[in-house]
């Protein structure tokens, strides 16, 4: 897909998403990143044609784009989400996923683990056979940084520490980001039992038996649902 279809395809799916799960007088769950823009967006005008309606932000940036949008904020923790709505890095077949490239994944997976209901939305090249291609984000509290980097490097993964204009990355919860290349990631759940064991560890970026549907934007300009397989 050129850019500009790639692009089309986020909105489209985006937007799909809130028209087939947002709900009158609900609370739900808005996503980070540039295809959970679309779906926030959208929101937003249903807000501006009187839908009553209350979201959980899962980044700063998308608090703010909230605000912008006229979207009324709820605590995380004050209200029930019925829906939660959100991009991936990756999707597997058995619609594990990879996420964080955004930074936001503890924050993602706070609200998908809380929410009634997620919803997963990508564009085709999101959807792969193994989880591992793109780099694993894991958050980690600064003291701990160097000595967790190590202690991943020591599980088989190249690790780097995620910087932004030249000094660490902080995340909004004032933690560092590890990006890890595991390679294949043959067994997900078990390397996140891995990484949860070390001692520093926030979160990784693997989310797994989260997801309640996932919505991919396909070239041809047309929506599927990803039909969930148990993996190769
Ligand atoms: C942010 C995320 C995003 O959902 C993920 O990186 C996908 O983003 P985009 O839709 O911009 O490709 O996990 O932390």
């Amino acid at each position: 897909m050129g850019d500009d279809l790639e692009e089309r395809a986020k909105r489209a799916v985006g937007r799909k998403a809130v028209e087939e799960f947002v709900r009158p007088a609900t609370c739900i769950g808005l996503g980070s990143g540039t295809t959970a823009f679309y779906a926030i967006e959208r929101a937003g005008e249903l807000v501006r044609e009187g839908m009553e309606l209350r979201a959980v932000a899962t980044s700063g940036e998308t608090a703010r784009l909230c605000r912008e949008y006229g979207i009324p904020l709820a605590e995380f923790g004050d209200a029930e989400i019925d829906v939660a709505i959100d991009g991936a890095d990756e999707v597997a077949p058995d619609w594990s996923l990879v996420k964080g490239g955004g930074g936001a994944l503890f924050r993602e997976k706070a609200v998908a683990l809380a929410a009634r209901c997620f919803i997963v939305i990508v564009t085709e090249r999101k959807v792969v056979e193994w989880l591992g291609a793109f780099p694993l984000p894991v958050e980690v509290v600064p003291f701990s940084l160097r000595y967790v980097k190590r202690e991943i490097e020591a599980l088989g993964a190249a690790v780097r520490v995620r910087e932004r204009g030249g000094a660490a990355y902080v995340t909004d919860n004032g933690n560092g980001l590890l990006d890890c290349r595991f390679g294949t990631i043959h067994a997900p759940a078990d390397l996140d039992a891995a990484l949860h064991g070390l001692h520093g560890v926030v979160t990784s970026g693997l989310f797994i038996g989260l997801t309640s549907k996932v919505l991919v934007a396909k070239s041809d300009g047309t929506i599927a649902e990803l039909a969930r397989s148990a993996g190769l």
